[in-house]
């Protein structure tokens, strides 16, 4: 058993998805451990996202980060790092699988509704940097 960190970015919450995106997990079996909404802080968005800094895309994904309230989780169940990541598709949402929440949901490369931790221990990072009382 695993957990992992599963955040709705601003353009969920602004579309109020929250639910529907919760049933997926839900229905697949997982179990919500903890749950908050945050604003990021750009202190904040330059920890999570520490190995897209340098990327040409980042001062555009920071923006959108901290346009707006975002719905952060753990969650946990059995390889849900991995499944998680199945379950809400490729980042580009025009490339994602149907049937994944991006493809369902997503609009481009930056809004593209969800993240989900991309291994063990950026998960186990990215929940204490968002749940440090856990
Ligand atoms: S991944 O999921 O880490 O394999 O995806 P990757 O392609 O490396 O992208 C990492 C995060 O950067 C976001 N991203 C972008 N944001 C804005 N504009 C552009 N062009 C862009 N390309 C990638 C992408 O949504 C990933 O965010 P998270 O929150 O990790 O899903």
């Amino acid at each position: 058993m695993a957990n992992t960190f599963i955040m709705i970015k601003p353009d969920g919450v602004k579309r109020a998805i929250i639910g529907e995106l919760i049933s997926r997990f839900e229905e697949k079996g997982y179990r919500l451990i903890a749950a908050k909404m945050v604003t990021i802080t750009n202190e904040l968005a330059d920890q999570h996202y520490q190995e897209h800094r340098n990327k040409e895309y980042y001062p555009g994904l920071k923006e959108y980060i901290t346009s707006g309230p975002v719905f952060a989780m753990v969650w946990a169940g059995e390889d849900i790092v991995e499944q998680s990541r199945i379950l809400i598709g490729a980042t580009d949402p025009a490339q994602a699988k149907v049937g994944t929440i991006r493809a369902d949901f997503g609009t481009d490369k930056r809004r593209n509704v969800i993240h989900s931790s991309d291994s063990l221990e950026n998960a186990r990072r990215e929940i204490n940097l968002f749940f440090s009382a856990l």
